[in-house]
């Protein structure tokens, strides 16, 4: 069997995890190839409601292997913690693998990614302060110490001293902060390696393996579209690839394996951090809609930010990925509103723009052209086949996959695995 992406297609908290859980129970694998704590997804089974910030969400079928990618910025003190809370409470771990390629969030990225974001002032970019943005600048920079360096004492002091040459340069001489000693990091961090040991490998291979068994595998992406480091609301954005091209790259695995790509959107919209929102609702809709949502970030507890729907954007995405279905998520939260907007064009001046533009002050000018839909005003939480949906949600949810220019694969109208509705068998 083939590889499936599971990718965000608006700015990250669609819903991916509960999706990846579903399918999960049919795939011999699932793989996380972006990202890193920065990312949070709550997943609710049968052993409770578990938040977690790297370790994939097929972690609670034993029949999973896990794989955290070398597209993936490992930060170890929390996936030790994640995996300490699984073990807890009974969930076996035994199946994740962490690759040995990922690159390693060192304390000083932490305290660089907030010194930066204070430096920025009113410019801040709302960053989650996991030292994301840092860490991937060290990649690409050739400076960043892998997850297989932590394993090897030697090669990792070496490397550690050359990073911290310039970091504690950075950190006394622009941010007039105290120098990180050496020694602690190595310590702190050597002691990681020796708990990740038995997780650390060639991940590559094992997902290579997998493909060539015929088995099925999950590539579980993190963030959302318009957060991509060269295709969203730069420079709103995060550092890393949610879109397609990512999973390849973070994977090392061939566009050849991949069958189906799904994008995963929320029936309406929410942005963690700065940036533009051409959708975004007025106070009181977006408190309303927050509350009704729980709409508070998973990692950073921040009140994310709510707009209508937005068609361009979800058209941008489409198109970027190649999504071969969408999954709608969260249509419950809609259940009690009188009346629901989709932006279906942008508005600049007199000119109309049908597609998302690069440009952020063209972005920040645009006004959204609504089309207002009737809401249904009857819960949709219990409801388990399509047909059963109020009319005017299943309208609601065709003109969604007008305006993304692709069919509805699942619509989730609740946290909890069976709130799920699949309008049409899968594949
Ligand atoms: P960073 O990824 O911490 O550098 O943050 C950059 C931007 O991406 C900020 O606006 C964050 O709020 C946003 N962001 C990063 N990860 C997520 C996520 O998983 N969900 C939603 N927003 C995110």
């Amino acid at each position: 069997m083939p590889a499936i992406a599971i990718l965000g297609g608006q700015w990250g908290d669609e819903g991916k995890g509960k999706v990846v859980d579903y399918l999960a129970e049919r795939a011999q694998a699932v793989a996380r190839f972006g990202g890193g704590s920065n990312a949070g997804h709550t997943v609710i089974n049968e052993k409770g409601e578990f938040r977690m910030h790297l370790v994939p969400s097929g972690v609670f079928y034993p029949h999973v292997t896990c794989i955290i990618g070398n597209g993936v910025v490992l930060a170890p003190k929390v996936l030790l913690e994640e995996i300490d809370l699984l073990g807890g409470r009974g969930v076996d771990t035994s199946r994740l693998f962490v690759s040995d390629r990922a690159h390693v969030v060192m304390p000083y990225h932490i305290l660089l990614d907030g010194l930066e974001e204070e430096a920025r002032g009113a410019k801040a970019i709302g960053t989650t302060r996991r030292g994301i943005g840092p860490c991937y600048v060290d990649k690409a920079a050739r400076l960043g110490i892998r997850a297989g360096d932590l394993l090897d004492r030697e090669t990792f002091r070496k490397r550690l001293a050359i990073a911290l040459e310039q970091k504690n340069s950075l950190l006394t001489r622009v941010y007039g902060h105290e120098p990180l000693s050496a020694d602690a990091v190595f310590n702190e961090y050597a002691a990681y390696g020796e708990r990740l040991r038995p997780f650390i490998r060639d991940t590559g291979l094992l997902l290579e393996a997998a493909l060539e068994r015929g088995e099925w595998v999950v590539l579980e992406g993190a963030q959302g579209a318009l957060l991509d480091v060269d295709f969203g609301t730069y420079p709103y954005v995060t550092s890393s690839s949610p879109t397609i091209g990512g999973a390849f790259t973070g994977l090392g695995v061939s566009p050849r394996r991949l069958e189906h790509v799904l994008g995963v959107f929320k029936a309406y919209s929410t942005r963690v951090g700065e940036g533009p929102m051409t959708t975004e609702m007025d106070k009181q809709m977006g408190d309303r809609v927050r509350e009704k949502g729980g709409e508070y970030g998973a990692t950073t507890g921040r009140p994310r930010r709510c707009g209508w729907f937005d068609g361009v954007a979800a058209r941008y995405a489409s198109r970027l990925n190649g999504f071969t279905g969408i999954v709608v998520t969260r249509l419950d939260v809609l259940d009690e509103l009188p009346s629901l907007k989709v932006c279906v064009a942008y508005k600049v001046g007199n000119e109309t723009l049908e597609h998302f533009p690069a440009s952020l002050p063209l972005l920040e000018r645009c006004q959204p052209v609504y089309e207002e839909l009737p809401g249904w005003q009857t819960p949709s939480r219990g409801i388990r086949r399509f047909e059963d949906l109020p009319a005017r949600a299943r309208a609601y949810i065709k003109r969604i996959e007008e305006l993304a220019s692709c069919p509805v694969a699942l619509v989730s109208v609740g946290p909890q695995r069976e709130e799920t509705i699949l309008p049409r068998p899968l594949f």
